[in-house]
C-alpha cells in the first residue's frame, strides 16, 4: 500500500482526542493480556465524565481496571470474558458482569450482528514495517477479530511491542486513530515453585513423552512440568499462551517443534505473557507464530497435533470426575478461557493426553480441593465426560473409561492425606462400597 505514511500522519492524535470518540451507550473491547493499552484506558478513566453506560468488554485484565471500580458504574459497565484480581470485585457485584464462553468462540461472538459485536476496539500494536503492518505483538487472540469488526479502532502504536509473525497484522489503514508510545510493556514475573508444584510438576511429566505437542496453561504449575522435561527431546508447542519457561527449553534444544504434525518447526500461540526474556526472543522471530484464537484453539485444529498434550488447572474437582475451574462457589473466580478448548482437543488427538494438575488442597492445608461435591453454586468447567488425567502432589487419576465408583477411588487416592477419611465416608455412603 504505498501512501500508507500520509495515511499515519493525519490519524495520530493526543489520547484524549482519541476517546472522545466513543458515544454514549457503545461496546468497548480492549486488548488483551500483556498487549493491554494502558494509555487509551487511563485516558478514558480520566475522561469519565464525557461517557455514559459505556460497556467494557475485557478478559484477562493486567492494568489498574479502573474502569470496573463502583466509584465509575454510572459511566462504565464491565462486561468480563475473564476474571482476574482488578476485575472480580465488580463481576460479584451488581454493576458488572460475567459472559462464559469457550475461548475459541470469542472472536465469532464480535461478528457483525452477533451478540458482542464490538463499536470501538482498544488495542496496542507494534510500529508499522514498510509496508503499513503493525503486529498484534503480544496478543493476537481475540483482539485481531475485535479490531476487525468495530466501527472505530484506537491503537497505542507502541515502539517497544516485539514484531510477532503469524496471522497477527493490521494495517495503518484499518486503524482509526493512533497514540504512539515507547512506554514499558505490562511482564508477568515468573511464578515461585513450590515443593507441592514440583511434584505435580514431576507427574504430569511423567505422562510426556519425546515427540509431544503441549498446550500449558499458567502459573506455578505449568512452570514446574517444564522443569522435568530438560531430558526429554524433540517437543513442540501448540498452546493458547506461553510465558518464560518455554525459552529455556528452546534454548537446550528440547522444544524444536521438529515432530508436529500441524505446522511442523514452529511454535504456535496466540498470546504471550512473560518478561523481556520472552518478548526479545518473539521478537521477529519466525520459529514462533501467533494467531487468532479461533484457529489456536479451536478443537478441530489444535486436534491434528498428533500426541497433543494438554496441561491445566482447577479450583475442585468432585469424585464423579466434574472440573469447577473457575468459581468459589458463586463467586466468579476466573474463567473457562481455552481449559475446555484444549481438553477437547488433547482427546481428539490421535496419541493425545488431557491432564487437570492441581494442589491437593486450597487456604493453607484447610480446604480439600478433591470433594465429594462442588460447592452450591459452582461451575463445571471441563465435564466428567471431558476428564482424562487429574494429578495432584499424591500422584495421578486416569479417568476415562472409568465408572463413577472407580472414578471415586481414584481420585480418593490422591486427595490429601487429612481428607481421605471423610471423603471415603462419603463416597461409602453413595455407592455402598469401593
Ligand atoms: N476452595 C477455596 N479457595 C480456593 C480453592 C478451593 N477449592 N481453590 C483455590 N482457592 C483459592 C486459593 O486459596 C487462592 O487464594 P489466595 O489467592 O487468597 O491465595 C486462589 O483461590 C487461587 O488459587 P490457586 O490454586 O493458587 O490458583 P492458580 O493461580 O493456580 O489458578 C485456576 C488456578 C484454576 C484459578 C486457573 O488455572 C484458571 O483460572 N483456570 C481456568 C482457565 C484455564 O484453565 N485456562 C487454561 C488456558 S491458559
Amino acid at each position: 500500500m504505498k501512501d500508507w505514511k500520509k495515511e499515519y500522519n493525519k490519524k495520530l492524535c493526543t489520547p484524549s482526542e482519541a476517546v472522545k470518540k466513543i458515544q454514549k451507550d457503545y461496546r468497548v473491547i480492549i486488548g488483551h493480556a500483556c498487549a493491554e493499552p494502558s494509555i487509551i484506558i487511563d485516558e478514558l478513566v480520566k475522561n469519565k465524565k464525557f461517557f455514559k453506560n459505556i460497556e467494557i468488554i475485557h478478559m484477562v485484565a493486567m492494568g489498574k481496571s479502573e474502569y470496573a471500580s463502583e466509584e465509575n458504574k454510572e459511566y462504565f459497565r464491565h462486561n468480563a470474558l475473564f476474571v482476574g484480581g482488578g476485575t472480580r470485585k465488580a463481576v460479584n457485584s451488581p454493576y458488572g458482569d460475567y459472559t462464559p464462553s469457550f475461548f475459541f468462540e470469542i472472536p465469532n461472538l464480535f461478528k457483525k450482528g452477533a451478540s458482542l459485536e464490538p463499536d470501538v476496539a482498544l488495542i496496542q500494536v507494534s510500529a508499522p514495517d514498510k509496508h503499513g503492518y503493525c503486529s498484534y505483538g503480544l496478543s493476537c487472540d481475540y483482539t485481531k477479530a475485535a479490531a476487525e469488526n468495530a466501527k472505530i479502532v484506537i491503537a497505542q502504536i507502541n515502539k517497544n511491542m516485539p514484531r510477532t509473525l503469524g496471522n497477527c497484522f493490521i494495517h495503518v489503514n484499518d486503524i482509526d486513530y493512533i497514540i504512539e508510545c515507547d512506554t514499558p510493556l505490562i511482564e508477568l514475573k515468573p511464578p515461585v515453585i513450590g515443593e507441592v508444584e514440583r511434584k505435580i510438576g514431576e507427574h504430569c511429566a511423567s505422562l510426556i513423552n519425546d515427540g509431544d505437542t503441549l498446550q500449558l496453561g499458567i502459573g506455578a504449575i505449568p512452570d514446574a512440568v517444564l522443569t522435568f522435561l530438560k531430558e526429554k527431546k524433540d517437543l513442540g508447542i501448540h498452546s493458547e499462551m506461553i510465558s518464560d519457561g518455554v525459552v529455556d527449553l528452546v534454548d537446550a534444544g528440547v522444544i524444536n517443534n521438529s515432530k508436529k504434525t500441524l505446522n511442523p518447526n514452529k511454535i504456535i500461540v496466540s498470546f504471550l505473557m512473560g518478561t523481556k526474556k520472552l518478548y526479545n526472543y518473539i521478537h521477529n522471530n519466525p520459529e514462533v507464530e501467533l494467531h487468532p484464537v479461533d484457529y489456536v484453539n479451536n478443537p478441530f485444529v489444535a486436534a491434528q497435533n498428533d500426541n497433543l498434550i494438554s496441561i491445566n488447572s482447577a479450583i475442585q474437582v468432585d469424585l464423579m470426575g466434574q472440573i469447577n475451574s473457575e468459581s468459589i462457589g458463586h463467586k466468579q473466580f476466573s474463567g473457562t478461557g481455552g481449559q475446555v478448548d484444549f481438553v477437547r482437543a488433547a482427546s481428539m488427538s490421535k496419541g493425545g493426553k488431557s491432564i487437570i494438575a492441581l494442589a491437593s488442597t486450597a487456604a493453607k492445608g484447610t480446604v480439600s480441593k478433591i470433594v465429594f461435591k462442588l460447592d452450591e453454586g459452582a461451575a463445571v468447567t471441563t465435564s466428567r465426560n471431558d476428564i482424562e488425567y487429574v494429578i495432584t502432589e499424591y500422584g495421578i487419576a486416569q479417568l476415562k473409561g472409568k465408572t463413577l465408583r472407580e472414578r471415586a477411588k481414584a481420585l480418593i487416592a490422591i486427595a490429601h492425606p487429612n481428607f481421605r477419611e471423610e471423603l471415603t465416608k462419603q463416597a461409602l455412603e453413595k455407592f455402598g462400597n469401593l
